[in-house]
């Protein structure tokens, strides 16, 4: 095993996780979310610890997935071993995640922090989702997660062109719930950390559950549910009525019942 990617504090009831691979700019590698997911798994059991932040250096939160590690990957080694799938573990965690994000926040390192509960950004963060430029597309919730935070136009435009977003559009468009001066960043947010750690541990749980659960009922199956909703108006006398009225040229008279 190469020297570890990860160094992990635990104190007043928060876990830091800060991404260590200073020489790549942080760009995710396998050891690098095998060493996430492990440390979240003892914070995740650790009753001491009610609330974690996942930090990285001053220059980059994260560059992205390794790309040196990709390049060469063929598409049944992607596909037969579910390529960073291990990545989405990081997003089912019960206990809050904050991102804490100074410089760059691009492709894989973007959808880690979007992977977060909240983002708070340092005012020399830059977000982005290069990979098209690449010829390849966001692989770890990017497409999803930065349309849910940012609506269908702004995300469609951030992942079409691969441009990179500064914090104070980002604090403007939602992605981020603060920013925050770069020297102040990691202090400012381990006390918010601190403060929801002294909280009680099924309230903040519950809320996390339950404002994720605004996000699960997909666009499709949102669809699918009106649609069926739709089908089940053919079942009342009110469509036939509205219906009729109009090809008659009256004003339709509805049960109301
Ligand atoms: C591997 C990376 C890297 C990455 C940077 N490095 N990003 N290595 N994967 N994603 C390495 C560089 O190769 C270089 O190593 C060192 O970090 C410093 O980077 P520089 O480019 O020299 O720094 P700078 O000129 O300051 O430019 C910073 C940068 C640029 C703008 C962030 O590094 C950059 O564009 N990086 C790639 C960003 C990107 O495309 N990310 C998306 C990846 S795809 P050496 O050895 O040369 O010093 C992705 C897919 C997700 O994330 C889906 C997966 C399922």
């Amino acid at each position: 095993m190469n020297d570890s990617t990860l160094r992990v504090e635990v104190s007043d009831g928060v876990g830091l996780l800060t991404l260590d691979r200073p020489k790549a700019l942080n760009a995710l590698n396998s050891q690098l979310i095998g060493e996430l997911n492990q440390a979240l798994d003892r914070l995740e059991a650790d009753p001491a610890v009610g609330c974690i932040v996942i930090t990285g250096s001053a220059r980059a939160f994260a560059a992205g997935a390794d790309i040196k590690e990709m390049v060469d990957l063929s598409y049944p080694q992607s596909y037969l071993g579910d390529f960073f799938a291990a990545a989405d573990r990081i997003a089912q965690r019960r206990k809050p995640l904050i991102a804490a994000v100074a410089g760059y926040a691009l492709g894989g390192g973007c959808e880690l922090a979007l992977m977060c509960d909240f983002i708070y950004a340092a005012d020399t963060a830059r977000f982005g989702l290069p990979e098209v430029t690449l010829g390849v597309m966001p692989g770890i919730g990017g497409t999803q997660r930065l349309t849910w935070a940012l609506g269908k136009s702004k995300a469609m435009e951030m992942c079409l062109t691969g441009r990179q977003m500064d914090a104070l559009e980002a604090e403007r468009a939602g992605l981020v719930a603060r920013v925050i001066p770069a020297d102040a960043l990691l202090e400012e947010t381990l006390q918010v950390a601190r403060a929801i750690a002294g909280r009680s541990r099924q309230s903040v749980l519950m809320i996390k559950e339950s404002v994720n659960r605004a996000l699960e009922i997909g666009l499709a199956e949102g669809i699918r549910f009106e649609r069926r909703l739709f089908h089940s108006l053919f079942a009342t006398a009110d469509q036939k009525e509205g219906m009729q009225a109009f090809i008659d040229k009256r004003a339709a008279q509805f049960g109301h019942r």
